[in-house]
């Protein structure tokens, strides 16, 4: 029986949830278990982000709480790992009064027990940074709790180097897992009663095994699995086809969502960013998209005050807004993260209470155009996964659609992990109210004839007692790989 414990906050995006189980994964391995409470850990980790420079902060703040149980427990190791320890290197070692004994990258966690112990042993701190052109953790399954949406990371680095992004120097260069191990994934997190499977990767079109590529990956995980709900994350415009989205009808259990980063509608500032396509070839992806399959969801990230960027620029993107008009959007201010291109050759000239000032205007217009939006769902139905408690109503249901919207119901007559008819009866800018309108006693619920009726989804309830609302933090986030989320394991 494993006696050690091992906690970790986990910070950033979905894959940094996926890299903490396959973390926790490896410890298992070694004796450590699982806890979700810090004072008992013989080994604390945070799993960082560096996106933004509020990622950072948020753990360096974090370490100041960390500091005084040090000083209380000094034979508890603690380690930071994922994207701020690949990014600050040393550097984090040699701060925060040396409370941090160990820091390791997002490709060197098979070291972990290794480190662990050398640490122990010599009272030393220890690094492990490199990337790796290989590692893809595809041979170890990852440790999860129970629930009902997981996450499977199906490659890992990005080659796309937009020149303000962080992530090619966090994660390092793109590599792919075998399209065989995902699907096998797939089918025992169905038996394990998973109901809802997010494959993910910093830019998904690139995936390619032995001449698969995501498409192919993608129709192989909704044969595989077809009682469940697959989704995925993320798409660059670039490299989006035509084949994913045929692929994607002809699929009932492929969520009809697709997260199609913009960043910005004007060329000029497309091109500075190093994004590669223009807005012409993205509004033409997304002509397509709707032509294709109308009753798709879009969402979408935006950067503004980017380097340069003119009140001309700004309106631009607007513009791009208001014509797709996206289900929901990701908006951020300019954050220049060291190591970048444009941190090193642009100046981040656009004040920042200007950057403000723009940001707050995208964001009151797309809170209208979802309003809008969700106001034409009323009256809709909608096949929706129970995923647990209202967190503002503990008398009320929340869920998702296929086209990823959150939608609250009473509390009757439902289990978490089902499929259930609801009627959307009202609804605001972020989520959806409704009732259910399937009746319990049915064994199976088929979804409508928009849906095709090809997928039956079964009704077996699935229980997640074990799983409290924090720990579960990860997926109430919609699929998109970026909200800064943080759970504790
Ligand atoms: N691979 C995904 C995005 C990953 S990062 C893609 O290319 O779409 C998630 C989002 O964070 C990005 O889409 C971008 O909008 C935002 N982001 C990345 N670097 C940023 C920075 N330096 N400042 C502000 N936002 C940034
Ligand atoms: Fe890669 Fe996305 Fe970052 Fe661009 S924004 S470098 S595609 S992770
Ligand atoms: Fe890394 Fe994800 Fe943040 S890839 S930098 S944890 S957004």
């Amino acid at each position: 029986m494993n006696t050690k414990k091992v906690y970790i906050e986990t910070y950033g995006c979905q894959m940094n949830v996926a890299d903490t189980e396959v973390v926790l994964s490896v410890l298992d391995k070694a004796g450590y278990t699982p806890t979700t409470i810090l004072d008992d850990a013989d080994l604390a980790f945070m799993n960082t982000c560096a996106i933004r420079e509020n990622a950072e902060e948020k753990v360096w703040n974090r370490l100041n709480h960390w500091k005084g149980l040090k000083r209380r427990k000094p034979e508890m190791v603690m380690g930071l790992l994922g994207c701020m320890a690949e990014h600050l290197r040393k550097d984090l070692l040699q701060s925060k009064d040396n409370i941090i004994d160990l820091v390791v990258g997002p490709d060197e966690y098979r070291k972990l027990p290794a480190l662990v112990e050398a640490t122990r042993d010599s009272g030393e701190s220890g690094i492990a940074v490199k990337l790796s052109r290989t590692e893809t953790y595809d041979d170890i399954l990852p440790f999860r709790a129970e629930g009902i949406s997981a996450f499977i990371s199906v490659m890992r680095g990005c080659d796309k180097f937009c020149t303000f992004c962080v992530v090619p120097f966090t994660r390092g260069r793109e590599r792919s897992r075998t399209l065989a191990s995902i699907a096998d994934e797939c089918m025992q997190l169905e038996q394990q009663g998973f109901k809802e499977i997010t494959l993910l990767g910093q830019n998904v079109n690139s995936y390619l095994d032995e001449g698969k590529d995501f498409s192919d990956l993608l129709a192989a995980c909704a044969k595989a699995v077809p009682n469940i709900r697959i989704r995925y994350t993320t798409s660059h415009p670039q490299d989006f086809d035509q084949k994913l989205t045929d692929t994607m009808q002809n699929y009932a259990n492929i969520c009809k969502y697709i997260h199609l980063p913009l960043q910005s509608g004007s060329d000029r500032i497309l091109k500075l960013m190093n994004r590669t396509y223009t807005r012409k070839h993205y509004m033409s992806i997304i002509e397509m998209i709707k032509k294709s399959m109308p009753e798709a969801a879009l969402s979408t990230d935006i950067i503004v005050g980017f380097c340069s960027e003119t009140l001309e620029d700004h309106l631009q993107t607007m513009e791009v807004m208001r014509e797709v008009e996206y289900e929901g959007a990701y908006m951020f201010n300019y954050s220049p993260r060291p190591n970048t291109k444009a941190f090193d050759t642009l100046p981040d000239d656009v004040p920042l209470v200007e950057k403000t000032r723009r940001l707050n205007q995208i964001i009151n217009m797309q809170n209208k155009i979802a309003e809008q939006k969700n106001l034409m769902e009323i009256g809709s139905e909608h096949t929706v996964l129970v995923e647990g408690r209202s967190k503002k109503n503990e008398s009320e249901w929340k869920g998702r659609t296929d086209s990823n919207k959150m939608v609250i119901f009473p509390r009757i007559d439902a289990e978490v992990g089902e499929y259930r008819r609801v009627k959307i009866l009202r609804s605001n800018s972020a989520t959806l109210f409704g009732e259910l309108i399937d009746v319990k006693e049915s064994k199976h619920i088929s979804r409508t004839s928009q849906d095709r009726g090809e997928v039956i989804y079964d009704l077996t309830p699935l229980v997640i007692s074990s799983v409290s609302e924090h720990e579960h933090s990860g997926v109430d986030q919609p699929a998109a790989m970026l909200p800064i989320i943080s759970s504790v394991f």
